[in-house]
């Protein structure tokens, strides 16, 4: 099939790379002409694993990208929008899917056959069959579930790891507004034999995007509040007490006599620093305030953003338990993104913490393998330096900050072992053992 798509950031991309992979003709269109000449040269433009290979593969095949909207709608059958959805003034912004779709409407105006629209940013309930409905009927005279089709396909790509997500996906939604399109859709994912396809409504699949993230960060939200109160009781490991919780069998079921499946849903019951990046905290932040408008109170997620926002601020009071004062000191900052195997920083706890720090005037060595550049960018600390290996980062300083979960970070142990044995490790992500080293105080642990 012939497939146009609207925005190439990791979601664009990456569905559009692996539409191509198996077997479609996509063209990626972005107003961003660096961004398409970079594309069409190979060169990747978000660190996504797998997306280079994918470049150089399809390019100029069955994959390329152009910042023609228009022709690239015109020449495909399916136009799928996967633009930024951003939060801005305590509400989702989707000025950018309003524009795509008014674009798409005016290219498909002079079109014969059957154009299937496809929504796949993340927009709130209603968005799709209200707002984007009405844009394209106005733009193209034309009539959905007559002339063209309108589908709500939300993703589930975890930033990382979105091109093994897609490829090797655990659910497909298809959200439609008639027959004729559900069945445009379930044909272009016929290729994923065996994967369950949900086929809904538009507004049901909506709704079912916000849900999985928000159930994803209330677990953790949950963790951190249960790791707060571990704290204050004293005596307690929160990774003790959430180990407890995962052998119940109700999470953790019996298969056979005496083997298990762990879930690995059970990896977001876990206290830390708190969640970031593009997602969750917009996501439920979006879903509160579209319940606000229904005079809902939303109190169990309004809970779930309080706590989030509060975990960062506990390295810092550590920091200032342990130290008179914080003004000369210097410390390591350990991951910059989010989370690992990304460059992605948007509400990074380590950003939050990276910038309350200047407030004390403290001197910082950052340091994350893939983010540098990205931080860089957001970060207007001067008593800052950043570090282009763990071992640079984490010498001569006071305390090291570990803020994501990176493999080597648990190499910390032996690296200190014979200059710094008793510089203070401040755990936000529990990967060291506490009895490998001399002066540690981790997150849910007191
Ligand atoms: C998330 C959802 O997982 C994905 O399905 C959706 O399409 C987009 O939002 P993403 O935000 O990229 O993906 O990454 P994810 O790996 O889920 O991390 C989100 C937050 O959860 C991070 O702050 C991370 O630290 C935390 N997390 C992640 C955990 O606490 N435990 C984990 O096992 C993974």
């Amino acid at each position: 099939m012939k497939i146009s798509i609207i925005g190439t950031g990791y979601v664009g991309l990456v569905t559009g790379l692996c539409l191509s992979e198996i077997g479609h003709d996509v063209i990626c269109v972005d107003k961003e002409i660096s961004k398409i000449k970079k594309i069409n040269n190979c060169v990747p433009i978000i660190h996504e694993n797998g997306i280079t290979r994918l470049l150089k593969k399809n390019i100029n095949k069955n994959f390329i990208a152009t910042n023609n909207l228009s022709k690239a709608v015109k020449n495909s059958s399916i136009s799928i929008i996967a633009v930024g959805t951003p939060f801005r003034n305590n509400k989702i912004d989707i000025k950018y899917v309003k524009i795509a779709a008014k674009q798409i409407g005016r290219a498909i105006k002079e079109k014969k056959e059957f154009h299937v629209i496809v929504v796949k940013s993340t927009v709130v309930p209603g968005t799709t069959d209200k707002i984007i409905k009405k844009i394209v009927e106005k733009e193209s005279g034309m009539k959905v579930g007559l002339d063209f089709g309108l589908s709500m396909n939300p993703e589930f790509l975890r930033e990382g790891e979105a091109v093994n997500d897609f490829m090797y996906p655990d659910r497909i939604i298809i959200g439609s507004s008639d027959v004729q399109t559900e069945r445009i859709l379930v044909k272009m994912y016929n290729l994923f034999k065996g994967v369950k396809i949900i086929k809904t409504n538009n507004q049901t699949a909506e709704l079912i995007k916000y849900t999985s993230n928000s159930l994803l960060a209330s677990l953790i939200s949950f963790s951190n509040e249960i790791s707060n109160l571990s704290e204050r009781i004293g005596g307690i490991d929160i990774k003790d007490v959430m180990n407890g919780i995962y052998y119940d069998k109700r999470i953790s079921p019996f298969i056979g006599s005496n083997k298990r499946v762990f879930p690995p849903i059970i990896s977001y019951l876990e206290s830390g620093c708190g969640f970031g990046g593009s997602c969750f905290p917009k996501d439920v932040k979006a879903l509160i305030s579209q319940g606000e408008m229904f005079n809902l109170d939303m109190s169990l997620l309004k809970a779930v953003i309080n706590i989030n926002e509060n975990q960062p601020k506990k390295m810092i009071d550590i920091l200032k338990r342990n130290f008179k004062s914080l003004e000369n000191i210097k410390v390591a900052i350990l991951g910059l993104a989010f989370k690992p195997e990304t460059n992605d920083v948007r509400e990074s706890p380590s950003l939050k913490v990276i910038k309350n720090l200047n407030k004390y005037n403290v001197s910082i060595n950052a340091y994350d393998p893939v983010a540098k550049n990205e931080a860089k960018k957001n970060i207007t600390n001067k008593k800052i330096t950043y570090k282009n290996n763990l071992k640079a980062a984490i010498k001569n300083v006071d305390a090291i900050l570990i803020m994501t979960k990176w493999r080597e970070f648990s190499d910390i142990p032996n690296i200190i072992k014979k200059n710094n044995p008793d510089v203070l490790i401040i755990d936000g992500r529990r990967i060291i053992k506490p009895s490998t080293v001399s002066n540690y105080v981790g997150i849910g642990l007191s």
